[in-house]
């Protein structure tokens, strides 16, 4: 069983050190990124796209007068690539309850924390705040609910003594770019499921931590 044509849309804030990783592993064959959107002109990531041959798009949210009409144009921006799949890889923004129901099961987002602790924004420093001896990363199907879609697959790290913020974002990232690529294959490959908000993966129904990717 595959997703259609395995053909994948990237939506972008920064950096896009993930996606890199996701345009690395697309020369598998698994997937293919048909498009990466930014609502940020700024963006490296749109560097990373174009010297791939990848086409873009910027949508810059602060132009649309309310977060509904920013979110239109954002599906209507996606769906000119017909995407099976909508990826997100550091996109710094909430989407609403219209745009997550209308892509239902198809959206996946990959945060820097073992979920469902510390969602949100500042992860690092408020893991190491609290004096947490493990960390780590989760991807997870999105749903309405911010940062708590069901997980997909986490993959963690222990916390050593001198590590700082900046140290753990290093060890997350590197988690991180092995772990996207691999969830997303499954995905194209028609593996992982979104169903009455579970994630399902070859059928089975996934642990609230979801797989690691020594399952696959
Ligand atoms: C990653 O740490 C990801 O978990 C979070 O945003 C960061 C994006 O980094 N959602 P990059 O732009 O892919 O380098």
């Amino acid at each position: 069983m595959q997703n259609r044509d395995r053909s994948v849309v990237v939506l972008i804030s920064g950096n896009g050190s993930n996606l890199q990783a996701l345009i690395n592993h697309s020369a598998s064959g698994d997937y293919r990124i048909t498009g990466v959107i930014s609502n940020r002109a700024d963006a490296y990531g749109l560097i990373r796209a174009k010297q791939s041959d990848i086409p873009t798009a910027v949508l810059d949210h602060r132009e649309y007068e309310s977060r509904e009409l920013f979110d239109q144009a954002l599906a209507n921006a996606i769906d000119n690539y017909e995407p099976s799949l909508i990826v997100l890889a550091g996109f710094m923004r909430i989407l609403g309850a219209n745009f997550v129901q209308r892509y239902q099961g198809r959206i996946l987002n990959i945060h820097p924390s073992l979920l469902p602790a510390y969602p949100g924004t500042n992860t690092h420093q408020r893991v190491l705040d609290a004096g947490e001896k493990m960390h780590g990363v989760s991807v997870h199907f999105v749903t309405e609910e911010l940062d708590g879609g069901p997980v997909i697959a986490q993959e963690s790290i222990n916390i050593e003594a001198g590590d700082t913020a900046e140290s753990l974002a290093i060890k997350i990232h590197e988690k991180e770019h092995i772990l996207y690529p691999v969830v997303v294959s499954w995905f194209t490959d028609g593996r992982l499921r979104l169903e009455s908000n579970k994630a399902y993966l070859d059928h089975k129904p996934l642990a609230d931590s979801g797989a690691t990717i020594n399952d696959s």
